[in-house]
């Protein structure tokens, strides 16, 4: 049994398969990881396979698997799982885009107790090097599909992580394509994710076999997995709805609070109109708060959010922004555009409750950690 298993899919990688294992195997005498190399190909036709033959003479936690049936990274990378001698696996590319010095830092992550750590390029600290504008805009969208999903997640289809084998062993995982690491996100059973920022470096030796089928397969995988939440309410992506519905509902309950209030204070109180208005609203805004608190996004979790006078004073800033946001899309919409101010109205709620969700979702109750 190793500590942990570097899975490498390959295919025609015969001008960088040499290097990518020198350099994990330094990173692992030099942090005395037992670590195993898997290497996975699809039966390249160039001379990988002889090669990795020949590193295989002097290492011998150096395995491979030539693959000739079904063809794909993701088909590869699930092989590797079930191949793999250890309960972590790491997943990086061969073409050295992905820094093998961070392989420390993931295993750690994954010792530390999350059960996915995941090399992220769009979170501070990460980025993309060499990429045309092509393949930026392309990837930019898949990662916004994907974030659909996960919105917790910045690089949800990075081709670069660390799982524990229990997220993926029993997993009903349909790999095809390249983003093997939304299908582990989806179908995999697992509580805690990490990201590692990284800098992506597009290969300097051979060609990206990325093409349009990919574009395709990948938007498959994402209804697929949306699908899949639907009977499957342990999830991650359905404990998202789970929190979007929960959020709109308290939204609803917050009109009643707020009419309720107007009602008393300007009907039976008589208090004058702006007066009344203020504290209705303010008290909608409050009992919105502690709903959402406890119930949309407090289950028992709160230890490792931001304190509560905190959540309480982001919700207040954020709330008020939802109504400017409002305000401004039925006066511009009514004023300007002529839109009948009924609609406009509905259209500014709904922007509103956007912004409220997004917002709160990342800002008030951001999980630490
Ligand atoms: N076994 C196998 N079978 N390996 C493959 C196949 C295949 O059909 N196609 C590609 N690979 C291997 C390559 O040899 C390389 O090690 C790795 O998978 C990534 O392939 P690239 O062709 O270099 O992909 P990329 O650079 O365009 O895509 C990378 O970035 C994406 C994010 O934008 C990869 O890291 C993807 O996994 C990642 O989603
Ligand atoms: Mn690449």
């Amino acid at each position: 049994m190793y500590d942990l298993t570097v899975i490498i899919p390959t295919f025609k990688e015969e001008s960088n398969i040499g290097t990518i294992i020198e350099s994990v195997d330094a990173v692992f005498s030099r942090n005395a990881i037992n670590g195993e190399i898997l290497v996975i190909d699809d039966n390249s036709p160039d001379r990988t396979i002889e090669l990795v033959r020949e590193f295989q003479k002097t290492k011998q936690h150096l395995s491979l698997v030539v693959r000739t049936e079904d063809p794909g990274l993701s088909q590869s990378v699930v092989e590797g799982f079930r191949k793999a001698r250890s309960d972590i696996f790491l997943v990086i590319d061969a073409d050295l885009s992905h820094p093998p010095a961070l392989i420390p830092v993931m295993l750690e992550g994954i010792r530390a107790g999350n059960d996915i750590v995941i090399g992220s390029r769009y979170m501070e600290g990460g980025g993309i090097k060499k990429w045309p504008l092509k393949r930026r805009i392309i990837s930019k969208g898949a990662t916004f599909l994907g974030r659909l999903l996960f919105p917790e997640i910045h690089d949800p289809v990075s081709g670069f992580f660390a799982v524990k084998k229990s997220v993926v062993v029993r997993a009903p995982l349909r790999p095809r394509g390249y983003k093997i690491l939304l299908e582990v996100l989806g179908k995999g059973t697992w509580l805690k994710a990490n990201e590692i920022p990284f800098e992506f470096v597009d290969r300097a030796t051979g060609s990206s076999k990325l093409g349009r089928r990919t574009i395709i397969e990948y938007a498959g995988q994402v209804i697929d997995n949306a699908q899949f939440s639907w009977n499957h309410h342990e999830s991650a992506v359905w404990q998202e709805w789970v929190k979007l519905f929960r959020f709109g509902i308290v939204g609803l309950s917050g009109i009643i609070v707020n009419e309720g209030v107007l009602i008393y204070l300007k009907g039976y109180i008589q208090l004058s109109l702006p007066v009344a208005s203020i504290i209705a609203i303010e008290l909608s805004i409050l009992s919105n708060f502690i709903l959402n608190d406890t119930w949309t996004f407090g289950t028992g979790q709160q230890h490792a959010m931001p304190h509560w006078w905190q959540r309480l004073f982001s919700f207040q800033v954020v709330s008020i922004g939802g109504a400017a946001i409002n305000f401004v899309i039925l006066n511009a919409l009514a004023v300007f555009a002529g839109v009948d101010y009924r609609v406009a109205n509905i259209l500014g709620i709904l922007v509103a409750f956007a912004w409220n969700f997004l917002v709160n979702r990342r800002v008030t109750w951001k999980k630490s950690g």
